[in-house]
């Protein structure tokens, strides 16, 4: 076990829909702790950033009007494993397949529209968090 930092952003949906106070409690009820939060507004060049391993695909355009729809809540999340850990609370990426009893599970209502990103490995938690807060 490791005390790992992690980026997890509550996208626009998430935002709209006032579901935020309901997943930061799942995160912290699992034991994890907010280091730094901020609420920003997403633009195109940074979205090809963040996600440049999408950028290439058709839906790419519809990404970014999803993502700069309205503001994100960016955060630092802190815990053993947490980079892990709250990937396994977010649930999995495509909709089908996001079970119940994590956010995207109960939350998500499509593949795109999911509520939470969170940092998928070591290498992308540190350029994530460098990426947003500096
Ligand atoms: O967010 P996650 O790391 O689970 O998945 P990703 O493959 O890195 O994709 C980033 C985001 O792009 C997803 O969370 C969705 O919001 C969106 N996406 C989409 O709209 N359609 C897809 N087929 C795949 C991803
Ligand atoms: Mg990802």
């Amino acid at each position: 076990m490791t005390v790992e930092r992690t980026y997890v952003m509550l996208k626009p949906d998430c935002v709209q829909r006032g579901l935020c106070g309901d997943v930061i409690a799942r995160i912290e009820h699992k034991g994890y702790r907010i280091v730094d939060a901020k609420m920003i507004q997403l633009d195109e060049p940074i979205l090809r950033e963040h996600y440049a391993h999408l950028t290439d695909k058709p839906f790419f355009p519809e990404i970014v009007e999803y993502m700069t729809s309205g503001p994100v809540l960016a955060m630092i999340i802190e815990g053993e494993d947490a980079i892990q850990g709250v990937r396994i609370i977010m649930g999995k990426t495509k909709f089908e397949d996001a079970e119940a009893g994590t956010i995207r599970g109960d939350y998500a209502s499509s593949t795109r529209y999911n509520l939470i990103h969170g940092s998928d490995s070591p290498e992308a938690a540190e350029a994530e968090i460098k990426r947003f807060f500096g």
